[in-house]
């Protein structure tokens, strides 16, 4: 079946997938394959901006190919692969690295949270990050990107980029392709939707579940076993209170308010819905109904997800037909970038 629209979205290969990649991305990216054409990719570049123990890359690179599987991601119907086996990743990102202005970059919040203090020590890779990003996304004229929240300020860059690219090189462009309207690469749209775009850490509720906290029981992993799921959900801090009866009462309620979120998500409802029938209810109702909730959902996924990663040849030879696929889509848009650069073929 042909799709007009397509889909593209990743998720980087550093370990500790979590409840919230799940929720704020991984779900999305299942539902999207009943009316988008898809594209996951696993973006191993992406995460050597910071340093990766290599046997560990390998080993993640293949976790997070199973877990898009495990979750229900058809790698025949769509196209599950790895970025560095596609090379117009590189390739376009240094073109759009030339696109990118300095400013616009210093202005990302991603890239000062995780250089921190020490930002002469950053990789120069981390900075570009977005970049790269971007030329995930406009490689493949992908017109929809599932994310998360933290995700959003890096879409509003690659919608710019790609406007910028679109306007430097208007005239190329339609002399290239007779294209009257100037516009080479569509202006990407952000997916953001649900009662889990956030997923905080249950250790602190003004943080977001990630896979770095030092903690391990501020996140639930993909691959924990049932009993773990239930410990974490019920030492998950919370307030004194009982659940309120309308969302306008998870105000200030940080930690209510993310498990509520949760618990929707999981059971695909909206958090009003749980409300509706939680309101009232002390933790020491609702913890037991959400673990239970929690293990249904995510231990069956772990589950084959080692299954899985027992057979490691063959999740590696889905991403090598996910990237000759990916490849061939990507190939005439990166050979037509090029020419409208300019560049001899
Ligand atoms: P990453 O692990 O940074 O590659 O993230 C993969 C996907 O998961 C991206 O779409 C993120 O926006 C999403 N994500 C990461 N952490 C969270 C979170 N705590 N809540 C919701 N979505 C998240
Ligand atoms: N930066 C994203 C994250 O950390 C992962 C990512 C890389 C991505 N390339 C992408 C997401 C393209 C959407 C589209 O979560």
């Amino acid at each position: 079946m042909q799709h007009k629209e397509r889909v593209f979205s990743g998720v980087q290969p550093t370990g500790n997938l979590h409840l919230g990649n799940y929720l704020g991305a991984i779900t999305k990216f299942v539902a999207l394959q009943e009316s988008h054409e898809c594209l996951y990719c696993v973006v191993d570049l992406h995460a050597v901006t910071v340093w990766q123990d290599p046997k560990e890359l390998s080993h993640n690179i293949r976790e997070v190919t199973a877990a898009f599987i495990a979750s229900g991601i058809d790698p025949k119907a769509h196209i599950i692969f790895n970025q560095s086996q596609v090379a117009g990743h590189a390739e376009l990102s240094w073109i759009l690295n030339c696109v990118a202005r300095m400013g616009w970059l210093n202005r990302m919040t991603q890239f000062k949270e995780k250089a921190g203090k020490h930002k002469e020590n950053a990789s120069v890779g981390l900075f570009t990050y977005p970049v790269l990003m971007a030329a995930d996304i406009l490689l493949y004229h992908a017109t929809h990107v599932p994310v998360g929240e933290d995700q959003k300020q890096h879409l509003e860059l690659a919608r710019d980029i790609a406007q910028k690219f679109n306007v430097d090189f208007k005239e190329a462009i339609i002399a290239s392709s007779n294209k009257e309207d100037g516009l080479f690469f569509p202006q990407p749209e952000p997916l953001i939707q649900g009662p889990a775009t956030r997923v905080m850490s249950f250790r602190d509720g003004s943080k977001k579940m990630s896979k770095s906290d030092p903690s391990d029981l501020s996140r639930i992993t993909m691959t924990d076993d049932a009993d773990t799921i239930a410990k974490k959900i019920r030492k998950a801090k919370t307030d004194p209170e009982a659940l309120p009866s309308e969302e306008e009462g998870l105000k200030d309620r940080p930690e209510a308010a993310n498990l509520v979120g949760i618990f929707a998500a999981l059971n695909n409802q909206s958090k009003t819905d749980v409300l509706k029938e939680y309101g009232g209810a002390q933790f020491s109702t609702f913890k037991p109904a959400l673990a239970e909730l929690a293990v249904a959902k995510i231990s069956p996924i772990g589950n084959e997800m080692r299954r899985l990663m027992d057979a490691p040849d063959e999740l590696d030879s889905i991403l090598r037909d996910g990237a000759n696929r990916a490849n061939k889509i990507a190939e005439p848009i990166l050979q037509k970038t090029k020419e409208i650069v300019g560049f001899i073929q």
